[in-house]
C-alpha cells in the first residue's frame, strides 16, 4: 500500500521472481527478515528454495562446469529480472557497476557448497556468450526451484521470518488478488 492507502501496483509484482537479495552490490546480505502486519485473506506467501541441496543434487557434468564459472550479476538484469521488470525497474539513487561472484560458493559457516546463480540478477558468466549463459541460468533456475527444494511459507500476522541469505533463493508467490492489503517489514542485515 502507499502511505495514501493506494495500492501500490510495483510492489504487487516486486519480488515475485526466484532471487537472491542484493547480489548486484559489492557486499552480500548475511540475514534478511520479514515481519508481516497486515496480510491478504489467503495465500500471498513467500517461498524459498535451498541452493545447497539444489547445489548437491545437480548432475556431475553440472558441477564440473559451473565450478569454473564466475556470475555476472547486475540489479534485475538476469532472464527473470527482464522478464518481470523489463525496462520498468524503478528509479534509484545508485548507480551499479556488474559485480562478480563465483557461481558455487561454500557457506562462511558450514564450508558448505551453494549454487550461486539466480535469475533475477546473474545476467551472464565470464567469457560465456549470452545464447549460452541464458539458458543456462534458466535451467539452473528451474533446477533449483523444484518442489522438493522449497518450502512456501504461509504468512499469519505478528511472523518474523529469517533467512539465510547465501544459502537460498526467495520469491513473492505474487499468487494474492492485488486488491488485498499486505504489510510487511522488511531488514537486511550485513555482517560486520
Ligand atoms: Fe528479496
Amino acid at each position: 500500500m502507499e502511505e495514501t492507502g493506494k495500492i501500490d501496483w510495483y510492489g504487487v509484482k516486486r519480488a515475485t521472481e526466484w532471487h537472491t537479495d542484493s547480489t548486484f552490490e559489492s557486499a552480500l546480505p548475511l540475514l534478511a527478515m520479514l515481519h508481516a502486519k497486515e496480510v491478504p485473506s489467503e495465500k500471498g506467501g513467500t517461498m524459498f528454495a535451498d541452493m545447497r541441496a539444489a547445489y548437491d543434487a545437480l548432475p556431475e557434468a553440472r558441477k564440473q562446469l559451473l565450478s569454473g564459472l564466475i556470475g555476472l550479476h547486475g540489479r534485475s538484469s538476469g532472464p527473470a529480472g527482464e522478464r518481470l521488470y523489463g525496462d520498468d525497474k524503478g528509479e534509484t539513487d545508485k548507480k551499479y557497476q556488474e559485480v562478480q561472484w563465483p557461481a558455487v560458493t561454500r557457506h562462511p559457516v558450514s564450508g558448505r557448497a551453494i549454487l550461486f546463480v539466480n535469475p533475477m540478477h546473474t545476467h551472464g558468466f565470464v567469457g560465456m556468450k549470452r545464447e549460452e549463459a541464458w539458458p543456462l541460468i534458466d535451467e539452473l533456475a528451474a533446477h533449483a526451484t523444484q518442489e522438493r527444494f522449497v518450502y512456501y511459507h504461509r504468512w499469519r500476522v505478528g511472523d518474523v521470518l529469517i533467512w539465510d541469505e547465501r544459502a537460498t533463493m526467495h520469491r513473492g508467490a505474487g499468487d494474492y488478488r492485488p486488491d488485498e492489503r499486505r504489510i510487511m517489514l522488511r531488514t537486511i542485515v550485513y555482517p560486520s
